[in-house]
């Protein structure tokens, strides 16, 4: 049933940026990592997951100077919130790094310096867009200007999202720099570049290789059929990075250290743990390394990776697994309607099996996207969860606990059953190995179904209530049992947590290894509740706490001077539009059940008359009670249009300042303010 010698393997999904919560997205591309190696686990192999978070580039630096700490801290900060959901999301790191660490920066350097030495790296001079004010070389993303073509206002350096049409950042018209609106000059500066045009021979075989998915193959092939470029790997000074040895003032680009962060969480674990390194990295080994990844940074690992690794003498993948985007309800993740959720919104209101089950039903071995529907998850979850695969130990383990001192029958009256669901392993197993999760649930659901028709037709509820029919009681639910034990071992890589609960009860473990034959009198614990239905009324909880918590992180964001995301900044015709106005604050109270919010009703007449009052829901509950706020006066967004929110319509917006929580600052009352006044 397992392969003879367990197989060693090595793991890993892509680093997630250290500028940023999690979302339900990362959490995909986790969850399928994961359940593939708890699934490898359960076979009997050796299989470890490394991850890390991407720590370095501009974007992180210019988060870390806006919130007013250092890069350091920053990155230490997500770390921390990084880890701590994932653990909520019941992800079995085995190690968990950051690129921004010693080991990095040695495998960084161990790489470039074989680049080096082989010939792989070209210096030349380029002309680059430089932001005058912040003294900063401006990648494509951070400008932002009139598209050349179409004239529409605020499009990035690199392409237009009305027209579609690509140019070079210095063609658009009036360009700005998206980080401190200077417009910007044209500079040189020395780069260095890894001569990707030589590894063509290499690649093209790579890309005829088993390695890569079909239509990643395809996609990447087409790069190779326009020609390789030389790639761009040194970024200049201030950059939060490694410095490139030897050459003051010059980093290593994000994108060239990130892959290497394997690598280095790898060094990190066998440091940590006496684990043989060079068993996993080193060539003409017998060990297996893959990488989950996203469809959108194939580029990365399917040909430069390959490259570097090459040029470095250390082995290649096994093979990329990439999988397709999140979409919530059909469409995109949106902060507005609430479904762009993060990792910690998720949690506070659902179990986060829910979810990881729900992605195992529609996972499989594509690029397609998965499409979270909301709807579907609570009916899903709830039939097939609860309905069918718990329901067959609660239906049985009643009878065992009262009647027959929670020992299974000595004797297995369906071992033909039983039997017939183990020899299923090989087949469901096939299916989790190739990645088709959402055919290995399907099988597994549809043994769910078989056990709980047996246990309809037997019907020990009836049998029960007869007299005589004590030992098919026993029989019955013994069996029911034992047809439990093989679907929550199937379902362990998707279910630890109630995997782990399983294994309490039956007091034995569920791993694929041990499923041999039926239990027989075997003592088992008292059953406890594995998990509860989903309530839609906390799917819709949690998408109304995405919009708060996504509005409350828009007012803070103005508070504290946390501006936007670079990419997300917006001109100077945009910040004409809003409509900044004196209001005071003539009544405020708590809302019910909002963590966050208090309903304040904004004046912005200057006699008081009520005419010109709005109500404002505003995320200041950490700094402020109600009474302490009337007579206050506030800076509003007079004419942001109305919004539904969860706990009523919010008509407009108020201003504060300060680093948050119990600091957020207000207008005081003061001769010069008045309700009315526009403030621009
Ligand atoms: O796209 C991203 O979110 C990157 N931070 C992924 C890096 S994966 C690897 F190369 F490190
Ligand atoms: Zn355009």
């Amino acid at each position: 049933m397992t392969a003879k010698s367990p197989r060693k393997m090595l793991v890993t999904s892509a680093l997630p940026y250290a500028n940023g919560s999690l979302h339900l997205g990362h959490l995909l591309e986790q969850v399928q990592t994961d359940i593939w190696v708890r699934f490898q686990k359960s076979r009997g192999h050796h299989c470890l997951y490394v991850c890390a978070d991407d720590a370095h580039g501009t974007a992180i630096m210019l988060t870390a100077e806006k919130l007013g700490i250092s890069a350091e801290q920053q990155i230490e900060n997500i770390k921390e919130e990084h880890e701590r959901d994932s653990a909520g999301f019941l992800i079995g790191f085995d190690n968990f790094h950051t690129t921004h660490s010693e080991e990095n920066r040695f495998w960084c350097e161990t790489v470039y310096q074989c680049l080096k030495d082989n010939d792989h790296i070209a210096l030349r001079t380029i002309t680059q867009a430089f932001d005058p004010e912040k003294q900063l070389f401006l990648s494509d993303r951070f400008i932002k200007g009139i598209c050349p073509r179409c004239k529409t206002a605020d499009q990035y350096g690199d392409n237009c999202e009305a027209c579609g049409a690509t140019y070079s950042p210095m063609e658009l018209l009036n360009p700005v720099s998206a980080i401190s609106g200077a417009k910007p000059i044209e500079k040189e500066s020395k780069h260095f570049f890894f001569k990707l045009p030589e590894f063509e021979a290499m690649l093209k075989q790579w890309l005829a290789s088993d390695t890569l998915q079909s239509q990643v193959a395809n996609k990447l092939k087409e790069w190779t059929e326009v020609g390789l470029q030389e790639w761009d790997i040194s970024r200049d000074a201030p950059y939060f990075g490694f410095e490139i040895p030897g050459e003051p003032d010059k980093f290593f680009y994000v994108w060239l250290d990130a892959p290497i962060g394997y690598i280095a969480s790898f060094q990190n674990y066998c440091d940590r743990t006496g684990h043989d390194f060079d068993a996993y990295w080193q060539l003409g080994t017998d060990t297996e390394l893959y990488h989950f990844i996203g469809k959108d940074i194939i580029n990365f690992h399917g040909l430069f990776w390959p490259a570097m690794l090459q040029s470095s003498g250390l082995r290649t993948p096994t093979a990329l697994y990439a999988h397709g985007f999140l979409t919530v309800n059909g469409t995109k993740m949106s902060k507005s309607r609430g479904t762009f959720i993060k990792a910690s919104t998720y949690l506070k209101h659902l179990d986060a099996e829910y979810l990881r089950y729900y992605f195992a039903a529609k996972l499989s071995a594509s690029i397609d996207d998965i499409d979270l529907n909301l709807e579907d998850f609570v009916q899903r979850v709830n039939s097939d969860v609860v309905g069918k695969v718990v329901n067959i130990a609660s239906r049985c383990a009643g009878f065992l606990r009262k009647q027959f001192d929670n020992r299974l029958s000595d004797h297995c009256s369906e071992e033909d059953l039983v039997k017939s669901f183990i020899a299923k392993g090989d087949a469901i197993a096939d299916l989790y190995e190739q990645r088709e999760f959402n055919k290995a649930i399907r099988e597994i659901i549809a043994l769910a179904d078989q056990a709980n028709q047996y246990i309809d037709e037997k019907k020990p509820w009836s049998l029960a209530k007869k007299s005589g029919t004590e030992e098919q009681v026993h029989e019955v639910c013994s069996v029911g049992i034992n047809l439990f034990r093989v679907l929550m071992t199937y379902l362990k890589p998707v279910l630890p947590a109630m995997a782990d609960k399983s294994e309490a009860f039956l007091n034995c473990s569920l791993n694929w290894t041990d499923l041999k034959a039926p239990l027989s009198g075997h003592l088992l614990s008292t059953f406890e509740p594995l998990i509860t239905r989903i309530d839609v009324k906390q799917v819709e909880a949690m998408i109304e706490d995405s919009k708060e918590s996504q509005a409350a992180e828009a007012s803070t964001t103005v508070a504290t001077g946390k501006t936007k995301a670079p990419s997300e900044a917006i001109n100077f015709d945009d910040f004409a539009k809003i409509d900044l106005r004196i209001a005071e604050i003539v009544a405020a109270e708590h809302v019910e059940g909002a963590d966050k919010l208090l309903r304040l009703t904004l004046s912005l007449s200057e006699d008081g008359e009520p005419s010109g009052n709005r109500q404002v829901l505003a995320g200041i509950k950490s700094a402020y009670q109600p009474d302490e706020l009337v007579g206050k006066l506030t800076v509003m967004v007079a004419n942001l249009a109305p919004r539904k929110m969860r706990f009523g319509v919010s008509e407009g917006m108020v201003l504060a300042a300060g680093p948050g929580e119990k600091e957020l600052f207000l207008l005081e009352p003061h001769t010069g303010a008045k309700p009315g006044m526009q403030v621009k």
